[in-house]
Order: C-alpha cells, then sequence, then structure tokens
C-alpha cells in the first residue's frame, strides 16, 4: 500500500497475466466506463487480455492508441491524448488506465492529471523498469527539448497492477535496462536486493530466476512505497531515488533516445559514486561493487566519444531538482543505506566528468585519502 495524506492505494502484484485486472479494478472504482490507454508494442500484445478481463468484469472499454518510445514522450503526444480523451467523452470520474513501460505510464499519467482537471489513474505496467519504479509514486510528464521531463505533474494514481507474466515478452535489453533502477534500490537502500543481485542477477536478467525477479519487484515496490508515503512531493528522502539520475537524465537528454534510459542511469550512478567517493563522502569500495555488479548485468560503461561534456553541461543546467544554485543528491554510506545531502550545483559538472570511467580507481582513491586529510 501507497499511503499518503490524499488517499492510499493498492500495488497488486500478481504471478500470472492481465485475467486479474477487471477484478482489481471493479475494487477501486465505481465507473462502469474505463479507458484503455497503450501503444502498438504493448497493443498487439496485450491489449485484448486486458480488454477481455475488463469486460468479463461488467466495463465498457474505450481503447486509444500513443505511438511507442522515448521520442515520442512529448507535449504533442500528451495533447492529442487530452483531445481523444475528450473525443471519447470521459467524465471526471472514468478512469483512464495506462497498459506498457515507462513512457507510456508517464504520458497517461499526465494526461490524467490535466484532462478535465484530474481523472483517476490506472497503472499497468509491462517493463520491469515500470514496475519497480515508475509505475508507483505518482510522478508523470513528458520531455521537452531543455531536458527530461520537464513537463508534469504528481498525479498518484487509484490502482497498480502489475501482472509478471508479461515480462516473460520483454526484450532482455530492456530487462537490463530495469535492473539498472532495481540495483539503484539495492544501493541505496534495500541489501537484501544487493545480495540477490550478486547472487544470481545473471539468471535473472535471462529469465531463468523467475522467482527472483517476482522478488526484485516486490521489494522494489515495497521501498518505493515506503520512501513516497514518507515524501510524496520530493522535499526530502525521495531524492534517494534520484541517484544516478542527475548525471544519468543529462546523458538521456544529450543522447536523445539512443541509448535507454535505465542504461543512462547506471552510467550516472557509476559516475555519481566516483565523484562521492572522490569528495570523501562515500566509502571507494562501493566503486567496484558497483562497476562489478553493472558488468555481470552486462551495462554499458561508457558514453560514445562524441557526446561531449559541454553538452551534457547545459542539459544538466535544466535539471528540475535545483534548488536556487544547489542541488539535493543521495550519498551511499554502504551497501543498502543512505542519506540526501544538499550540494553547491557547480558540483554537477564534476560529477560528469567522472563519466570518463576510464578514471583508474587509483585516482579516486587518492582523491579520498587528500580529501580525508585536508
Ligand atoms: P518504454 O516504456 O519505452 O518501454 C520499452 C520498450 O518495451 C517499448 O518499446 C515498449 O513498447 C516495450 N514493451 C513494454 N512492455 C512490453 C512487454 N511486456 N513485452 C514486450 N515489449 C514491451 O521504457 P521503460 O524503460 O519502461 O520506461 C522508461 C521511461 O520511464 C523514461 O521515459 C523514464 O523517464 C521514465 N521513468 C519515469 C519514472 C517515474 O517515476 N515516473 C521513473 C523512472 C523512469
Ligand atoms: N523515479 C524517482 C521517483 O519516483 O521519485
Amino acid at each position: 500500500m501507497v499511503e499518503l495524506p490524499g488517499g492510499t492505494y493498492p500495488v497488486v502484484i500478481d504471478g500470472g497475466g492481465l485475467e486479474g485486472l477487471g477484478q482489481a479494478v471493479v475494487r477501486v472504482t465505481a465507473s462502469r466506463r474505463v479507458v484503455l490507454v497503450t501503444n502498438p508494442v504493448v497493443g498487439a500484445l496485450y491489449s485484448a487480455s486486458a480488454r477481455a478481463s475488463l469486460a468479463q468484469a461488467g466495463f465498457t472499454v474505450v481503447e486509444i492508441e500513443v505511438p511507442d518510445g522515448e521520442v515520442h514522450k512529448t507535449v504533442e503526444t500528451w495533447s492529442r491524448l487530452v483531445h481523444a480523451l475528450l473525443d471519447a467523452k470521459i467524465s471526471r470520474s472514468t478512469p483512464v488506465i495506462a497498459l506498457g513501460g515507462g513512457v507510456t505510464g508517464d504520458i497517461v499519467g499526465f494526461a490524467a492529471a490535466t484532462v478535465l482537471r484530474g481523472v483517476p489513474l490506472i497503472q499497468v505496467p509491462t517493463t520491469l523498469l515500470a514496475m519497480v519504479d515508475s509505475a508507483v509514486g505518482g510522478k508523470t510528464g513528458v520531455n521537452a527539448a531543455h531536458g527530461k521531463n520537464l513537463v508534469g505533474a504528481f498525479h498518484q494514481p487509484l490502482l497498480v497492477f502489475v501482472a509478471l507474466a508479461t515480462l516473460r515478452t520483454l526484450p532482455l535489453v530492456e530487462v537490463r535496462a530495469g535492473l539498472a533502477e532495481v540495483v539503484k534500490h539495492g544501493m541505496i537502500g534495500d541489501s537484501t536486493i544487493w545480495d540477490l543481485l550478486e547472487a544470481r542477477g545473471p539468471a535473472i536478467l535471462d529469465g531463468t530466476d523467475r522467482e527472483g525477479l517476482a522478488i526484485c519487484v516486490a521489494r522494489s515496490a515495497l521501498l518505493k512505497a515506503r520512501v513516497v508515503s514518507e515524501d510524496e512531493r520530493e522535499t526530502g528522502i525521495r531524492s534517494l531515488l534520484n541517484f544516478g539520475h542527475t548525471v544519468g537524465h543529462a546523458v538521456e537528454a544529450v543522447m536523445r533516445g539512443q541509448l535507454r534510459h535505465g542504461e543512462c542511469v547506471a552510467l550516472g550512478m557509476r559516475a555519481e559514486l566516483r565523484h562521492a567517493v572522490a569528495c570523501a563522502r562515500s566509502p571507494v569500495e562501493l566503486v567496484a561493487a558497483m562497476d562489478d555488479l553493472l558488468a555481470r548485468l552486462g551495462f554499458p560503461v561508457s558514453v560514445p566519444r562524441s557526446v561531449k561534456y559541454s553538452h551534457l553541461d547545459a542539459a544538466a543546467a535544466h535539471d528540475k531538482k535545483r534548488i536556487h544554485a544547489t542541488i539535493r543528491v543521495p550519498v551511499v554510506d554502504r551497501i543498502g543505506s543512505s542519506r540526501c545531502i544538499v550540494v553547491d550545483a557547480r558540483e554537477v559538472p564534476e560529477m560528469i566528468r567522472h563519466l570518463d570511467v576510464a578514471a583508474p580507481l587509483e585516482r579516486l582513491k587518492n582523491a579520498a585519502t587528500t580529501s580525508e586529510t585536508k
């Protein structure tokens, strides 16, 4: 359960497919009509089973499609969706269901937050990333030319329905991208997740360890529910979930869809951790632990040479997490334990320069020692 002043909602984790969706939706709405929004890829795989389950539970279903892919996470797509919802004559009590990954969930969530000044939202995540992160917590939005997620709203769902069996069709590269957020959760707040990934990560990635995958989803949802319940609007502890995202979002903005969100977060975690070690805020051993786990999971370790630091600095300057000339960043003390500190925003370019992972561990060790003895 995510418990918030504005209401409490469940994150239901079902070991099967979407057969149980209709009955779960019945429990949270009195409406007899729902709008199902998905993209062509997910729609081809799952809209028939979602529709059938909703119809069986007594719902009339209106279906709307949004385009697939991060490049379509735009104000234009949001605008088209809002108009399609109005064409469908929805009322303020008609639930809008987002069926898909984080891109679909963020766009549909923002449309639900804004059309008619807000209609009920149900998240049905079908990627690992959306299950462990984006579907829970109420952040919705789209990108702007200036950067990632710069137009959006907090809009909590009525229900998050996770059907684990939908992961069976998810390509391995997308599972890996989702695992980046699971690695993040392990590092900032749950050493059991970390130990699980160290012991069983490759089998979780290739789909042979389904139990391990289910544990990752469940423990990540628990962690997110706990953090969001404590700090819905990110005035404190929720910033821990941004570990890897200050640098990651800059890389993602500059790469314009050529790297997945999770891949950028993995690069961001490496750089931010190295920076924290260089500032003597985190122990140096964490760098090897992070590098080893990410390498075993097959993450990219560097950005293409064509990417200029100046471009990354410019993208990071639009980070909405900035508070005047400062930024709140997570600092990991040990695996599974972290805290937030406020630093001068001029540190961000320094974090970005740690993307140069060729920068050897020795240099970090020296920097940490020098800084400790200052
Ligand atoms: P995505 O939504 O683009 O999904 C990846 C691909 O997998 C897409 O082509 C999608 O159609 C396809 N797909 C989805 N489910 C599938 C399935 N079961 N089988 C086969 N294919 C399937 O990417 P993502 O990684 O899920 O989400 C990334 C986005 O999430 C980014 O825009 C990021 O900013 C956002 N995000 C938001 C939050 C938040 O709190 N709102 C948190 C983290 C990330
Ligand atoms: N993905 C970070 C958050 O939800 O706060």
